[in-house]
């Protein structure tokens, strides 16, 4: 169980940060009368349910909300809409994001940021929640520093790969999704006596790849993290039928190329000749209703966000750390990589026998 967030909000003085202090990393919250909330990056399922409780919360606490619309391409175009606790009704079990999401390469550049600054002053934005993983947060750092607007992150993507947080947003939901596709893969793998290879998604991590591959009973699981040679796969099936095995479920992080398990099943073609079928999971993972779990996550996280902002401090995300909800500074996850437990990965094999 998680800690509820008045439990965990201990002073700011009191808390740990993992990383240096910044220029910005607490103001004078008197000063928040209104505050921005956005999602940017991968959308991801439960970020509707955390714009939901930023929004209701921040209305609770006396405070105006504006939305703004496409990540950070919302930022430089204005593109702000005032909200209100109607207009995230009937959101909080929707996938995907109402306040849209946007790859925005312009926002690397300090001007862009600058220009930007400069429309949320007018249109009086004091403070700002970002959704989004780690990329959008090296923005939200870079704006708090350089232009000093309190920023305030929550994590959310189906990869579950931002270091300082032991959660993200929509990965219980994507896990879901993914076992639901390779349990209806396995009826026609057994049927037919056939290997299979799934790819799910994870942009150079496994940890989604992990959690699916001792769900479903994979026999391998390709991660790259822990990575696993053609040879050794071929070695674990040839195994595996030895033992009496007639089908069998490989599950392969996708890393940095959509596709790459075509390449794999060629190789192991050639290593042993047995011709796997290739099934690539793709945006599936990144749709449909969050889970209860991912709901309940982003309510927490929505909440805690904006109180974090009313006691005075920026330039951090809301991270969970040993199950309880804690602050982390937004620039940590640029700065380090999230550790991989192998151990999964061992287990998967290991029951795969
Ligand atoms: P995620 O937030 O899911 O990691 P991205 O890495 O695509 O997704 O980042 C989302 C957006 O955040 C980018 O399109 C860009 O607008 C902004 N962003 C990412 N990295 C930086 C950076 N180094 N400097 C400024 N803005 C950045
Ligand atoms: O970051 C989340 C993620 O879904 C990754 O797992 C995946 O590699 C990437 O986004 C795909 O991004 P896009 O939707 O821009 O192709």
């Amino acid at each position: 169980m998680l800690c509820s967030s008045k439990r965990c909000l201990a002073p700011f003085a009191q808390r740990k940060t993992l990383w240096h202090d910044g220029p910005m990393n607490s103001f004078d919250p008197s000063t928040v009368k209104k505050i921005g909330v956005f999602t940017s990056g991968g959308d991801a399922p439960g970020m509707n349910a955390a714009v939901r409780s930023v929004v209701r919360t921040a209305i609770h606490k006396d405070l105006e909300v504006v939305g703004i619309y496409q990540g950070y391409r919302g930022f430089l175009e204005g593109n702000f809409q005032n909200l209100s606790a109607r207009s995230v009704a009937n959101i909080i079990q929707r996938g995907g994001t109402i306040l849209k999401t946007d790859r925005c390469p312009e926002f690397h550049k300090p001007e862009v940021r600058a220009k930007s600054a400069q429309l949320l002053k007018q249109e009086g934005i004091d403070a700002i929640v970002c959704i989004g993983g780690d990329g959008s947060f090296t923005g939200a750092h870079l704006l708090n520093n350089e232009q000093g607007i309190p920023m305030v992150g929550i994590p959310g993507t189906i990869d579950n790969d931002i270091a300082g947080s032991e959660y993200t947003i929509g990965f219980d939901t994507a896990i879901n999704t993914a076992v639901e596709a390779v349990d209806r893969i396995r009826d026609t793998a057994h049927s037919h006596d056939r290997l299979f290879i799934v790819e799910v998604m994870g942009r150079n991590s496994g940890f989604l790849a992990a959690e699916v591959g001792v769900a479903v009973g994979a026999e391998v699981v390709f991660t790259p993290e822990f990575p696993m040679t053609v040879d050794q796969a071929v070695q674990h099936f040839q195994n595996s039928v030895a033992r009496g095995k007639r089908s069998s479920i490989f599950v392969s992080a996708e890393g940095q190329k959509a596709g790459r398990s075509y390449d794999l099943a060629e190789n192991i073609r050639k290593k042993c000749g047995a011709e796997a079928r290739v099934c690539i999971l793709g945006h599936i993972q990144r749709g449909g209703s969050p889970s209860a779990t991912d709901r309940v996550m982003a309510s927490r996280m929505g909440n805690v966000a904006v109180e974090t902002l009313l006691q005075g401090q920026c330039n951090h995300f809301i991270a969970v750390e040993n199950n309880k909800l804690v602050t982390q500074p937004l620039e940590y996850p640029a700065n380090n990589k999230k550790t991989f437990d192998p151990r999964l990965i061992e287990l998967a094999t290991t029951l795969a026998t």
